[in-house]
């Protein structure tokens, strides 16, 4: 009898700690549409699922980004579609109403069309709602492939840690002028093939704003300034946990905060209001 008032009890915490309703693609665009800015974090368990989504992060993303945060490795290169599928459905368990996005690891689009609906089924079944991969113009026709499979693709434009070696490091993308004409070309070319969402990462904050005004899907930034639709950051750098000298456009959410649920609540918070990212101090 004890027994299942406890667990009546923990099951009515457990809803009002979280009843809001699940977050949707058509939720997503109703946010970028009505100017509610999108507040998105890395995830990688279900412990910190849980965590995020009762402090109200609208999108979870399981990053390849683990293959840095959790595995110590200096790229994202490594990390495998089983790795990725794994996480995803860690994350998946925790979660309740969050958005869930899985990367598509390296190797696992690049080859064909075929291989990319594979691999993507392989963290839809982990329970994914949407998978993101990186790169424009050739990855158009793939974005088109899955979507028309009904596989709901995040693209991802600027820096494309993937391609870390090819771009000559972590550089800011899409400084000069031709150089932001084609990022705009590869997001119009990824929106037209049904892309639902964009993530824009290390991009001059005056050309994603641009960008963004111009796009009718979201766009989520990492370093490309407030006037994105939506923002997102890897936990343990949010959390300042992450060692060495942090990106210019993290901010530490733990300074000042009591807990890791009261520091995502103010993430959260000052996405929403507009206060983070302050462009002119972490702007490009
Ligand atoms: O893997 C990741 O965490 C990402 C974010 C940096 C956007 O792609």
């Amino acid at each position: 009898m004890l027994e299942i008032a406890g667990m009546c009890y923990l099951l009515a915490t457990a809803a009002i700690m979280n009843n809001r309703k699940p977050v949707t693609l058509h939720r997503l665009r109703e946010m970028h549409a009505s100017g509610e800015k999108i507040a998105m974090l890395t995830c990688y368990d279900a412990a910190f699922a849980r965590i995020l989504d009762d402090a109200g992060v609208d999108s979870l993303l399981v990053g390849d980004s683990l293959g840095s945060v959790l595995q110590g490795r200096q790229t994202t290169l490594a990390v495998s579609i089983g790795e990725m599928a794994y996480h995803t459905g860690s994350v998946v368990r925790g979660n309740r109403s969050a958005w869930v996005i899985a990367d598509m690891p390296f190797g696992s689009y690049q080859e064909s069309a075929e291989a990319a609906m594979r691999n993507a089924a392989l963290l839809m079944q982990q329970g994914a709602h949407m998978v993101k991969l990186e790169g424009g113009g050739w990855t158009a026709p793939i974005v088109r492939f899955l979507v028309d499979r009904g596989v709901p693709v995040c693209a991802h434009l600027g820096f494309t840690p993937q391609s870390v070696h090819a771009l000559g490091g972590y550089r800011v993308q899409g400084r000069d002028e031709s150089a932001a004409r084609i990022l705009r070309r590869h997001a119009e070319e990824l929106a037209s093939a049904g892309a639902g969402l964009l993530v824009l990462e290390m991009v001059p904050a005056a050309v994603a704003r641009e960008l963004t005004n111009a796009l009718s899907i979201p766009v989520i930034g990492i370093g490309a300034g407030q006037g994105c639709s939506g923002q997102v950051l890897v936990l343990h750098d949010m959390l300042g946990i992450t060692g060495g000298e942090p990106f210019k456009f993290v901010r530490n959410f733990m300074d000042g905060s009591t807990s890791i649920e009261a520091a995502v609540r103010r993430y959260v918070a000052d996405v929403k209001a507009g206060r983070f990212p302050d462009d002119a101090v972490h702007g490009f």
